[in-house]
């Protein structure tokens, strides 16, 4: 979950260095590091916490360097500390890793044993030194790549820079997302596309058990056994500007107004115009491959799990088709039973997540037609996918979910209408019907980010709790889960998600006076079922006010019976069934960003979270 980058070339290397390592900033922020290689020697400069210290203690090193790597850290084998910062540096080799060699105790056992001293907690140094012992024994870097890697187990990717081999960067990926950034002056490595967009959209995707030899004119890529590739060089859609804060105090809140933008932009690349049929574009199978599933399986983490859970709701209503949703950290030991009938759909923004991208593994090898919904086009989970659905939210850099989570319940709507139709259980009309609803949706959600003021007024008064429940029901359960989710990550807040009607089975005992209670209670346009159920919610929110539990209602707007119960109310536009959940989640997100703003927490990279989580 690291985020790692190096560069050759001609610009200055201590501002690309910085510069991506900023923009990776979100993987990780414990201690960073910068080794830069100039004509005479390597220069190392580590510090414990976030870049903008690195940046201090780096602003005299004016030289011209040849080549240089960097680093943030999020901490696996020792604690965040100046001594278990990268790069680290043995003999000949100064190195940065993500991931986590599993074997390392057993590695480092056999080098302390050879008399090496091992200055660092981490496993990475280990790393450094095994590449050391085959350079002193007069190894080129690509045989040392075939007998070091041959030794670790575990999921890594590192860049290293030897002194025997001064103009070339090695890149060597295993499990952890690596790619090149082919530039005009110079070649880039990094973690994540976001590190090198300023100066190229031209990349390259290593894939597992391939390295590159990078200097500042070409690049070599082969596969550890010493075959060569032909680099495929892909070009992004996604500009420069994007990554920026464009004003905005933190990311979060550009990402959260951001989410008209990537539903109309997600909308137009997925839905093809003019066509009487309704398509998805990235579905590669068949009406009639289509129509041979009897079964959805969808898995995922975090919040886009719960988009997972929305996305049940869509599916078993619109194809009729059911639906199993899983945490991919569970998926992947539970014997899941799959086969050539079950549709497998993982779920996730960043397309690197370790567990979700094992799970997709596994069920391809269960035969399972394996399709992904990610945000980032030719990330790992895209690669490995028989169908890719892309959202086309842009970047995503606030550690929370927001317009990510959105656009993937969009185009689960979208995949739930091309199954119904594909099925026969929705008639062209229903369909087209179903899909005018969703272009509405951005004028709705820009009504509804019109709640911002309020909610940062209404969050001053809500501070002090120390509990926060969030309650819906149906298709709005999954909400309150993402209500909480956000609330927790960002605030450090308890806060809990749960079934309305389950209160009384447990959570009601939570109830005192320092407690606050969301209560999603929309009922969607033309939903008898839900209007009957919002009665249910009503007796739910006064078994809680009886306890002397504040509540703070999102409902529909007007609903004054609603308002007259609440100690808070929020009123949202009516919207259908099928749009309500992304409407509500906006006035969850900001709920969560300006209570974490007020409580002075640092909004976009929260305590202990990495946005890729790229190890198991
Ligand atoms: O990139 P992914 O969608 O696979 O990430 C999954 C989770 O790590 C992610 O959603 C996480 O829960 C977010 N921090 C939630 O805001």
């Amino acid at each position: 979950m690291c985020g790692i980058i190096g560069y050759v070339g001609q610009q200055g290397h201590r501002e690309v260095l910085l510069d991506g390592l900023e923009r990776l900033e979100y993987r990780g922020y414990d201690s960073a590091g910068v080794a830069l290689r100039d004509h005479e020697a390597v220069h190392l400069f580590r510090v414990k916490g976030r870049i903008a210290t690195l940046r201090e203690r780096m602003a005299g090193a004016n030289f011209t360097a040849r080549a240089g790597i960097g680093h943030t850290r999020w901490a696996t084998h020792g604690a965040a500390s100046v001594r278990n910062a990268h790069p680290h540096r043995t003999g000949n080799i100064t190195l940065v890793h993500n991931g986590i060699i599993e074997n390392f105790a057993e590695l480092k056992n056999e080098i302390t044993a050879l008399g090496r001293v091992v200055k660092s907690d981490t496993d990475s140094e280990i790393v450094a030194h095994l590449f050391d012992i085959e350079i002193q024994n007069n190894k080129s870097l690509e045989e040392a790549v075939q007998s070091v890697t041959g030794r670790l187990r575990g999921a890594y990717a590192f860049v290293l820079m030897s002194d025997k081999e001064p103009d070339f960067l090695l890149g060597v990926r295993n499990g952890a997302p690596l790619l090149v950034g082919v530039g005009e002056g110079g070649n880039y490595l990094a973690s994540d596309v976001q590190a090198v967009l300023s100066h190229t959209k031209k990349i390259v995707y290593l894939e597992d058990k391939e390295f590159v030899l990078c200097g500042d004119k070409q690049i070599t890529v082969k596969r550890y056994d010493g075959r060569e590739i032909v680099p495929v060089v892909n070009t992004l859609n996604w500009s420069a500007d994007e990554i920026g804060r464009s004003g905005y105090p933190h990311y979060m809140l550009k990402e959260i107004h951001e989410q008209p933008m990537g539903l109309t932009r997600t909308l137009a690349s997925n839905v093809q115009k003019g066509k009487k049929k309704l398509t998805l574009s990235g579905l590669e199978a068949t009406d009639a491959k289509l129509g041979t599933f009897n079964k959805v399986s969808i898995v995922a983490c975090g919040t886009s799990w719960h988009a997972a859970l929305v996305g049940k709701f869509y599916i078993e209503r619109f194809a009729k088709i059911p639906v199993e949703v899983d945490y991919a950290s569970e998926f992947r030991y539970r014997e899941p039973v799959l086969d050539e009938r079950t549709l497998s759909l993982f779920i996730s923004q960043s397309g690197e997540t370790a567990d979700t991208l094992a799970a997709l593994r596994e069920a391809k090898d269960r035969r399972a037609y394996a399709a992904s919904l990610v945000n980032v086009q030719g990330s790992s989970i895209a690669r490995e996918s028989n169908s890719v659905l892309l959202t086309q939210a842009g970047p995503e850099i606030g550690v929370a979910s927001t317009k990510a989570f959105t656009t993937q319940l969009s185009v689960l709507y979208l995949l739930a209408l091309r199954l119904g139709r594909a099925r026969g259980t929705l008639s062209s009309s229903q369909a087209d019907t179903l899909l005018a609803e969703l272009s509405e949706l951005p004028f709705q959600m820009e009504r509804v980010l019109g709640l911002s003021d309020n909610i940062d007024k209404l969050t001053h008064t809500l501070l002090r709790s120390k509990l926060w429940l969030f309650m819906g029901r149906g298709i709005h359960y999954p909400v309150a889960l993402e209500g909480a989710l956000k609330l927790k990550e960002i605030t450090y807040l308890h806060a809990e998600g749960y079934p309305a009607g389950e209160m009384k089975h447990g959570p009601i005992a939570l109830i005192d006076r320092a407690s606050t209670t969301v209560v999603l209670c929309a009922p969607p346009e033309g939903e008898s079922l839900l209007t009957q159920m919002r009665e249910k919610v009503l007796s739910n929110l006064m078994e809680v006010k009886a306890r002397g539990g504040k509540i703070l209602a999102v409902g529909s707007e007007g609903d004054t019976e609603l308002q007259g119960l609440s100690d808070a109310f929020l009123g949202v536009p009516r919207c259908s069934w099928g749009m309500s959940p992304l409407v509500l989640s906006i006035p969850m997100q900001l709920l969560a960003y300006y209570t974490a703003v007020h409580l002075g927490r640092d909004v976009d990279k929260p305590r202990n979270l990495a946005k890729s989580v790229t190890v198991e």
